[in-house]
């Protein structure tokens, strides 16, 4: 049976208060609602990190997530942070390869494939993202732009470990725009990520592999996403910052 997760990702939002208040609430909504083999992560900015893996002790459904990590493990690279320094918080998950990086901080397929092994030497699990934008879904390639991604991105990584990996499919074109992927059209993207796992390696390893859904999903449309044969949660981007419209969304494996 393979992970259900729910992750939000705050972004860059909140400052160090109103992120613990905001992670005390959803802790306490959320706590009789995460059931069997379902996860609830919460991807904070690094201000938050150590204080709210604090406050999540004690519960084993909720994890915490940086972001983002630079993959160096050490070292004069003024204001990065490591995987080292991350895990060191507490946390045990970290996005990587979201479109807001690639495409506001030029990070490409090598770059991320260092990160991904830095996350990995260091006991962090990645939540990577692929995903097309707006006009490459339009000019029909999105499944190339998808394989791309992958094969360049985190494809290098045996199989003995990508039990490890969550994959995100996040089309850009649905990310904080209120335009979300319909059922039928993450369906068949999380489809051909799946067949693209298969083919990498093998039946045993793809089934295990959890495969989120993100962009503008929330508690009105994440039932029927989340109903999908190959979508096992969502990474939650707005309505992760509201803990009622979160839990919500954490109810619908219930
Ligand atoms: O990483 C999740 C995020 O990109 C989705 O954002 O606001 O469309 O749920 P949002």
């Amino acid at each position: 049976m393979r992970k259900k997760i729910v992750a939000g990702n705050w972004k860059m939002n909140l400052d160090y208060q109103q992120g613990l208040s905001l992670f005390s609430e959803i802790v306490n909504m959320v706590k009789d609602e995460v059931i069997g083999s379902q996860q609830v992560v919460i991807c904070s900015p690094f201000i938050h990190l150590h204080s709210i893996a604090q406050l999540a002790k004690g519960t084993t459904q909720v994890a915490i997530g940086a972001q983002n990590i630079y993959f160096e493990d050490a070292g004069a690279y003024t204001g990065e942070v490591s995987a080292v320094q991350v895990k060191s918080t507490g946390a045990d998950y970290v996005i990587l390869g979201h479109s807001e990086r690639r495409a506001y901080f030029g990070e490409d397929d090598q770059m991320l494939r260092k990160k991904a092994d830095a996350a990995l030497k260091h006991g962090l699990s990645p939540i990577f993202c692929i995903g097309e934008t707006q006009e490459e879904r339009e000019s029909n390639n999105y499944f190339e732009v998808i394989r791309t991604q992958l094969e360049q991105g985190i494809f290098h990584l045996s199989g003995d470990v990508f039990d490890r990996v969550v994959l995100a499919y996040e089309p850009v074109w649905a990310i904080g725009t209120g335009l979300t992927a319909s059922p039928e059209q993450a369906q068949e993207v999380h489809a051909f990520i799946r067949s693209e796992l298969v083919s990498r390696y093998g039946q045993d390893i793809a089934g295990r592999t959890t495969l989120l859904y993100g962009g503008s999903c929330n508690p009105k449309n994440a039932p029927q996403l989340f109903a999908q044969p190959d979508i096992d949660g969502g990474l939650i981007g707005g309505a992760s910052l509201k803990s009622r419209d979160f839990t919500d969304i954490v109810k619908v494996f219930n």
